[in-house]
């Protein structure tokens, strides 16, 4: 929208209000909001999708819809397939059979899950593909759909492969938001501990808001190509679990092996929490803050993720803004005041 752009949005029919994360813009003082329109939709129904589009006649088509969960996929693997991979397919022929393949651009939310078991390091755009998942192959199915029908019917479809990217607005469910949250809740004394599954997977994190300027970025190409998105560094989720507690002055010790592993506070720097506004924090040395709970493990793991973004940076002239450190700072302070209010209203 600050590009000028008339953004339409599709959500699905819930019975609980689900539009929190973009509730904002509604608000916004400058009436920004005349472009911004939502449709309920679902990927799953085609008849839904082809209305859509031949209503809006869209120049420019994002398509991040997805059960995104890979853990939840293994549990509703044919939803997947069908949001995910299906869902990519209705949306081609839907411009396709609207006649709209010389107006419409199309972008692809493809998927660092598409590497999976990671066949060369660091991942590039020439390295073979072998998802492990549901999830990812879901994907993979739509990576493929998308290249066929821009060799087939010559239309503007480009796969971005991004690598994880976060932000404040992250799902809680997802590991980055998972601990930013609880630590952010245990300083305020809303959670006692949080349980994670493995440690040892390696991700590399970006933030959303540069990865969202390279999405943009491809459809403005004269040609439609792929992309693959990263920052080029990775680190655990036992690197994110100490950062992430660092930045809120508490030291992590982890102990113990496999499921018996504990990650324990070591020291506490009163002086960053008081810079919150927090004299007493309801956490002390020696507190058992992460735990391991195998229902959180994956029947295949994605262990290793690191992406070359070589060609992005050449083609698109795309250089990130955020590194790790400044993703995470951004996170735990707005969870600090979510937990702050939380807090607040819960006496
Ligand atoms: N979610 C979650 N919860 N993951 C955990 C936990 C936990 O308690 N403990 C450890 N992990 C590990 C997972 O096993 C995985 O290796 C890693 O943390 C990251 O998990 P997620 O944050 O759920 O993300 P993801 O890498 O599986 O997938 C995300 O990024 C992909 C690439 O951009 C999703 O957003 C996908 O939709 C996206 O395609």
């Amino acid at each position: 929208m600050e590009k000028g752009y008339q953004v339409h949005g599709i959500k699905r029919k819930s019975s609980l209000f689900n539009t929190q994360r973009i509730d904002h813009i509604y608000q916004d003082p400058h009436e920004i909001h005349l472009n911004f329109h939502l449709h309920y939709g679902d990927l799953t129904d085609s008849s839904n999708i082809i209305r859509i589009i031949q209503e809006v006649q869209p120049d420019e088509i994002y398509n991040l819809g997805a059960m995104s969960h890979v853990k939840v996929s293994f549990d509703m693997p044919e939803y997947a397939a069908n949001a995910d991979g299906i869902g990519t397919l209705r949306i081609l022929e839907a411009v396709r059979l609207l006649g709209l393949t010389q107006k419409t651009k199309i972008y692809q939310a493809s998927t660092s899950e598409l590497f999976g078991l990671v066949q060369e390091i660091p991942q590039t755009e020439k390295t073979p593909f072998y998802p492990r998942s549901p999830y990812g192959v879901a994907k993979l199915f739509a990576y493929w759909t998308i290249v066929n029908y821009r060799e087939a019917y010559n239309m503007f479809a480009a796969n971005g492969i991004l690598f994880n990217h976060e932000s404040p607005r992250r799902g809680e469910t997802f590991v980055t938001r998972k601990i930013t949250r609880a630590a952010t809740l245990m300083v305020y004394g809303l959670q006692k501990k949080v349980f994670l599954g493995n440690l040892d997977a390696k991700r590399d994190w970006g933030h959303a808001k540069d990865y969202v300027e390279a999405m943009w970025k491809m459809l403005q190409l004269d040609n439609p190509d792929d992309f693959v998105i990263a920052t080029g560094h990775t680190h655990s989720i036992r690197d994110f679990c100490s950062k992430t507690f660092m930045k809120l002055g508490i030291e992590i010790e982890f102990s113990g092996n496999g499921i018996d592993e504990k990650g324990i506070v070591k020291s506490i720097d009163s002086k960053v929490l008081n810079n919150y506004g927090i004299d007493k924090p309801a956490i002390n040395i020696g507190d058992v803050v992460i735990e391991i709970d195998p229902a959180y493990f994956r029947p295949t793991e994605v262990d290793l993720l690191i992406g070359n973004p070589v060609k992005a940076k050449k083609i698109l002239n795309w250089v990130p803004k955020y590194n790790l450190e400044m993703l995470i700072n951004e996170m735990v302070d707005s969870d600090m005041e979510i937990a702050r209010i939380e807090k607040l209203t819960r006496k």
